[in-house]
């Protein structure tokens, strides 16, 4: 019981005096402990029905989506590029379907908040001259046709600096500021002969896990515009969920390569620690020794382009491309599978039937039909997932947030900026002025030499030995990605933790990929789960993701598909 609990180091002894010597003390301690849990589970149920009852503020609007009526949204990058390439499709053509896409459902969404519509047909048309060029006369020597993602529309998610773009990450103070030069994944991915179209919405500061912000406004869900898109990189999941894009470039350091792209019914892949380069991006995770918590990815609609989108994205990284070895093909009868149906964790809001019930259905398909090895995985440490990824956070001399949120040009004056935003007067979401006020109540850089602090530390350490030591030789463990779907435009203060299921990988460095598995039953909504390997085993989640997308057809359009 001690060595599982995260009571303070220094009361155990409590604990061992009435083990020791109290009459029935392993039973009263049981009992004691029972009643605890039952306790945590209703205050549970009832901040969830709280944070209903507030979303009922926002009317459920479901089927708002224009229909697609272009069978080119529809297709894979990996299928369009080849197309481009060899001369069956203007770039031009195809770049101009997905702007009028998006002009189309952005309004709705709210998603791209920056375009260069303008000199993305500029790009296009030269490239369409090129590629005329290149496929007309052999002696013409231009590596264009080789180019992975020649002609393919992309958006990228606005912290990540893109030339001539705002790059603001959500603060109301940079609202003005335009990025001089690409950063270094950007010039990758324009290198790959992908076009760039625009920006997307993040959360303010990326600091929350919906996307909402005093310079663009809220992201909405394509499948329930009353409902949440995720975070941070919301805007990206929803405008490819929305078919106003296939493929982009996203960042995760607590799950936002994750939250979005469940929410959204479409897929993202959480590089393994240390792989992409994340120089630029706004916010800088605050201190050096974060910076293996943050992580650029892929996000897409199909998951066989995360893959070939992934490689682009660390093209400049020779060391790391040589360590993660992609295109190794993959065995996936050596593997083991694990699952995970709960986290164990009585103050997080319970796992939805729709996701329970699809992660069964993964396993039956994994286990009947590929004959796979599947096993109940058995992880007590998980249920403190999210204590473990904030005392990490916090485990180092990195500014607070207060400071941070001002670009360190002093510190937020957390209550009356919270009055102010009550009122609609302040530059910053009332969001953010409580997590400060939270943060002063909680934390002190002194906070992080306290005695339970350090053991929550090594509970992590633990938890990371004990997974390395389960995924070995390339097995696999699978989890839902939060327990539930997008909650309302309301409804994320009291349920922050649930983003324990996704954050801890963000301490623990290991890749994980987030699989969409179509429209739950009852919710209506999408429903998919995550996909966890040891640290570098990259391509042995994207592997299954590719398996489980083939059998189950993945994203399912938001829309009508009108297609004569
Ligand atoms: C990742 O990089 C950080 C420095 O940013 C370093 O401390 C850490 O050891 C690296 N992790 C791995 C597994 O290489």
């Amino acid at each position: 019981m001690i060595k599982n609990s995260i009571l303070d180091p220094d009361m155990e002894w409590i604990i061992t005096m009435i083990e020791t010597h109290v009459p029935f003390g392993q039973s009263i301690l049981w009992i004691i402990s029972m009643m605890a849990s039952i306790y945590i589970r209703i205050s549970r149920c009832f901040l969830d029905g709280l944070m209903d009852i507030t979303g009922l503020y926002y009317w459920t609007k479901r089927n708002q989506i224009p229909p697609i009526t272009n069978p080119l949204l529809l297709k894979t990058a990996t299928e369009l590029a080849e197309k481009t390439r060899t001369g069956q499709l203007k770039c031009e053509t195809l770049v101009r379907v997905f702007i009028d896409r998006i002009k189309l459902v952005n309004p709705l969404i709210n998603a791209v908040v920056a375009d260069c519509f303008n000199d993305a047909i500029k790009e296009a048309k030269e490239y369409d001259q090129r590629i005329e060029r290149a496929l007309n006369d052999p002696l013409v020597k231009d590596d264009v046709l080789e180019l992975p993602l020649l002609g393919i529309p992309i958006t990228i998610k606005e912290c990540i600096p893109v030339k001539g773009m705002p790059n603001t990450g959500g603060l109301y103070s940079r609202k003005d500021f335009r990025v001089k030069e690409d950063a270094q994944v950007v010039k990758n991915i324009r290198k790959s002969g992908a076009i760039i179209l625009g920006v997307t919405n993040v959360p303010e500061f990326l600091l929350w896990w919906d996307t909402n912000n005093h310079v663009y406004g809220r992201a909405r869900n394509p499948y329930d515009l009353s409902r949440i898109t995720g975070g941070s990189s919301g805007g990206e999941a929803a405008i490819q969920a929305a078919a106003g894009a296939i493929i982009g470039v996203g960042s995760d350091i607590g799950g936002s390569l994750r939250i979005p792209p469940f929410f959204c019914g479409t897929f993202g892949h959480k590089p393994s620690s240390n792989m992409t380069n994340i120089e630029g991006n706004f916010p800088y995770c605050g201190h050096k020794s974060r910076e293996r918590l943050l992580v650029n990815g892929p996000l897409c609609r199909y998951a066989m382009d995360l893959k070939p989108l992934y490689k682009v994205i660390i093209a400049d990284n020779e060391k790391a491309m040589a360590q993660l070895d992609l295109d190794c093909p993959v065995d996936l009868k050596k593997s083991r599978f694990y699952f995970l149906y709960e986290d164990g964790d009585s103050f997080k809001t319970p796992v939805s039937s729709d996701i329970r019930e699809t992660l069964k259905r993964a396993r039956h398909f994994l286990e009947k039909d590929c004959g796979f090895t599947c096993i109940d995985a058995q992880i007590p440490l998980m249920k403190y997932n999210f204590l473990i990824f904030l005392t990490t956070l916090g485990d180092c001399d990195a500014p607070l947030l207060g400071e941070e949120i001002v670009e360190r040009r002093g510190r937020l004056n957390a209550w009356p900026e919270l009055i102010k935003s009550l009122f609609g007067r302040s530059k910053f979401r009332k969001i953010t002025c409580m997590n400060v006020i939270l943060e002063n109540a909680i934390y002190s850089p002194q906070t992080r030499h306290k005695r339970w602090y350090r053991k929550i530390i090594d509970m992590g350490k633990q938890l990371g030995e004990q997974l390395d030591s389960m995924l070995e030789d390339g097995s696999i463990l699978i989890m839902p990605c939060l327990p539930e779907k997008a909650p309302k435009h309301s409804g994320t203060f009291l349920r922050v933790n649930n983003c324990g299921y996704t954050s801890v990988f963000n301490v623990l460095e290991m890749p994980v990929t987030q699989v969409s598995m179509g429209i739950g039953h009852r919710s209506k909504m999408p429903v998919g789960f995550q996909i966890i390997a040891k640290r570098l085993n990259d391509r042995f989640t994207l592997a299954v993701a590719e398996l489980l997308a083939k059998e189950f057809g993945g994203w399912q359009p938001p829309c009508e598909v009108r297609i004569k």
